[in-house]
């Protein structure tokens, strides 16, 4: 299977926040959000399997700012590395200024998706080769949050964490 770049599964989402999507505080629901950085995160992960994808895990979401009624939100995903059948995608989540047009960080989130068959049998996915600084560092880190994920998940032996337990020696 020949090996992808990241920038072969960047997947853009653009989309405004409505009323029906906001929380007492007029804010983003943020249920809201994480269903659409699955959407952009699906798109991402069968980009580089070309196969179907399903959520095996959301690793971390950090809700570091809110965001207000009527902005403009940019989802931007892309695998930040592939394994035997799962992708570990990266999320960024940014505010465009309406006015100025620059852009604000205000989430970013790490989902795991497993690319499956037809009959949703896990399947082989191609390696992931990173280009640039950031995307070497989050592929370097992905191997100690899969198996943080498996070990919380009770599918991985805490002892057989090897990235983990190097944390801590
Ligand atoms: C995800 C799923 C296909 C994994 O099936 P499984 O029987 O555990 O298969 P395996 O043990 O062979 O694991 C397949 C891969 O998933 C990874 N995986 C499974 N659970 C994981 C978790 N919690 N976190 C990270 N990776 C996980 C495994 O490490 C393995 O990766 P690899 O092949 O790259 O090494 C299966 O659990 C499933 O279909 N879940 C439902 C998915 C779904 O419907 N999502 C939408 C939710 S509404």
């Amino acid at each position: 299977m020949t090996p992808k770049h990241p920038s072969e599964s960047l997947t853009i989402l653009t989309d405004l926040v409505l009323p029906s999507e906001t929380n007492p505080l007029n804010n983003l629901f943020g249920g809201e959000l994480l269903a659409r950085m699955d959407r952009a995160a699906s798109i991402s992960a069968g980009r580089h399997s070309r196969r179907i994808g399903v959520t095996a895990s959301v690793n971390h979401v950090a809700f570091n700012k809110a965001i207000p009624l009527g902005s403009v939100v940019i989802i931007e995903a892309k695998v930040s590395r592939s394994f035997r059948s799962s992708m570990e995608i990266y999320i960024d989540v940014w505010v465009e200024d309406r006015q100025s047009g620059n852009r604000t960080k205000a989430n970013e989130a790490i989902y795991t998706f497993v690319a499956v068959d037809d009959t949703g049998r896990p399947v082989e996915v191609p390696q992931l080769i990173p280009e640039t600084e950031l995307e070497k560092q989050r592929f370097d880190a992905a191997l100690r949050r899969k198996q943080l994920s498996l070990v919380l998940a009770g599918k991985l032996n805490p002892h057989e964490a090897t990235e983990l337990k190097a944390l801590f020696q």
